[in-house]
């Protein structure tokens, strides 16, 4: 698919700076981005940035310029060795940014999803100790090897649909041994696959059997589990839900863990409305996600904020549940991502391109919003500052789509065909 060329004598010296490329991803139909400037709200998360036609040189495994075909090929020096990939009847997209999995599991949830065929509720298998439980069973009897594979194998699937980087939360641990073994299993995931990952600690996901309630628990965690975590983890979470945590102890435990430097983030509102969104205002979080049953008063103030607002419409699909407000937050200003929420429970659905589509066909948002959501703002969920655009800088991690059409990435339902995924410069089989 690609081939070596050296750059032109005739054109090298005319525009800009001059800079050594190691691949040019060439005459593509358009290069399509967010647009600088941060996370994107209100009308601008429907803007994009949209090269037509265009080509990416990258160096080093990362973007030096994009624009017009004869002038990004004019930056380059004569005699520079390099890859080239053809981009025509093509478009190129940046890679994409799952901000919201639970990939770091074992074992199988398929007997459980049976039983819900049949009409059991999500609630009731958990309230029974199935459920994220029965998980945490699984995840407990295997060695940290096991695991980093099943982490890999998971990465492996996400990229499949072009998704590379992606937040991975523990959380199916919930004892000092397991969670510590998720999160280094995560790091390690990383350090073997193109993918990056980015490990959250939710030690807040389940009362696990051994401990009597919620409040018990989390003291536990806080003094036991959590000063070793936050070594590992980047960010934490809590599920905030009946059944679960409740505030009190969603306080405590985001209180303690933003002493350690980690950023906060909160499942929030999934089947109930139980305070989340403004603990999460309250404490500065990252985000707070779900959302399917925030009412008018929790979206306005989330609007109003800074925290973003991750919805997650496959584990919507996948559960029956309510629609979150999308059009009502997008319109009043919040910051949206989408992500999958893949997990082997609620989400069994690593792929973005139909969460994306999802985003369109259930909760109106337009392809431009979906694309800023998985991109740009899923990036600055996960705290990255060079992701998730194509522009200078950035790191090379970029998608060609093999369709004449950018909005074919989440047009195309379940079709996602890509010409190449490349990842900080190296184009992946
Ligand atoms: O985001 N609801 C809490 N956590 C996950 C589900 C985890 C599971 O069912 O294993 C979620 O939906
Ligand atoms: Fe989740």
């Amino acid at each position: 698919m690609s081939s070596r060329r050296r750059g032109s004598p005739g054109t090298a010296s005319t525009f800009g700076t001059m800079a050594e490329i190691s691949l040019l991803i060439h005459d593509l139909e358009a290069a399509v981005s967010p647009q600088g400037g941060g996370p994107r709200r209100g009308r601008d998360l429907g803007e994009l940035e949209i090269q037509a036609p265009a080509s990416i040189a990258i160096s080093g495994g990362r973007i030096t310029s994009v624009g017009p075909p004869r002038e990004v090929l004019r930056r380059v020096p004569s005699g520079t060795d390099y890859e080239t990939f053809d981009g025509r009847g093509r478009v190129a997209l940046p890679g994409l940014v799952d901000c919201h999995t639970h990939a770091a599991f074992l074992g199988s949830r398929a007997a459980e999803f049976e039983q819900r065929s049949r009409g059991a509720s999500y609630e009731e298998l958990h309230a029974a100790g199935g459920g994220i439980l029965s998980t945490v069973s699984a995840t407990r009897a295997g060695s940290e090897e096991d695991l980093r594979a099943a982490i890999e194998k998971h990465l492996g699937w996400m990229l499949e649909h072009g998704t590379t980087s992606a937040e991975v939360k523990s959380g199916y641990g919930l004892d000092l041994e397991t969670e510590l073994k998720s999160l280094r299993a995560v790091r390690d995931a990383a350090e073997n696959h193109p993918v990056d990952a980015y490990p959250t600690f939710l030690g807040a996901h389940a009362v696990p059997p051994e401990f009597s309630g919620a409040a018990d628990y989390v003291g536990f965690v806080i003094s036991e589990v959590l000063p070793e975590a936050a070594r590992l983890a980047d960010a934490a979470d809590v599920f905030l839900e009946r059944g679960s945590f409740e505030v009190p102890e969603g306080r405590r435990y985001l209180q303690a863990c933003a002493s350690y430097g980690l950023a906060l983030r909160l499942h929030a509102d999934q089947f109930s409305e139980r305070g989340a969104i403004p603990l999460g205002v309250e404490l500065g979080a990252r985000s707070v996600d779900h959302l399917e049953n925030t009412g008018e008063e929790g979206a306005r103030l989330l609007a109003g904020s800074d925290v973003v607002a991750v919805l997650l419409p496959a584990c919507g699909l996948f559960l029956d549940l309510p629609l979150p407000p999308a059009r009502f937050l997008v319109e009043e200003g919040a910051i949206v991502a989408l992500a999958t929420d893949f997990n082997p429970g609620s989400s069994f659905c690593e792929s973005l391109p139909l969460v994306m589509n999802l985003g369109c066909t259930r909760l109106k948002l337009s392809p431009a919003e979906v694309l800023n959501a998985c991109t740009a703002n899923a990036a600055h969920v996960l705290g990255l500052d060079d992701v998730g655009r194509l522009a200078p800088g950035y790191r090379a991690d970029v998608l060609v789509l093999d369709a004449p059409d950018w909005r074919y990435l989440a047009y195309h339902l379940g079709g996602d065909r890509f010409a190449a995924r490349i990842k900080s410069g190296q184009v992946l089989a």
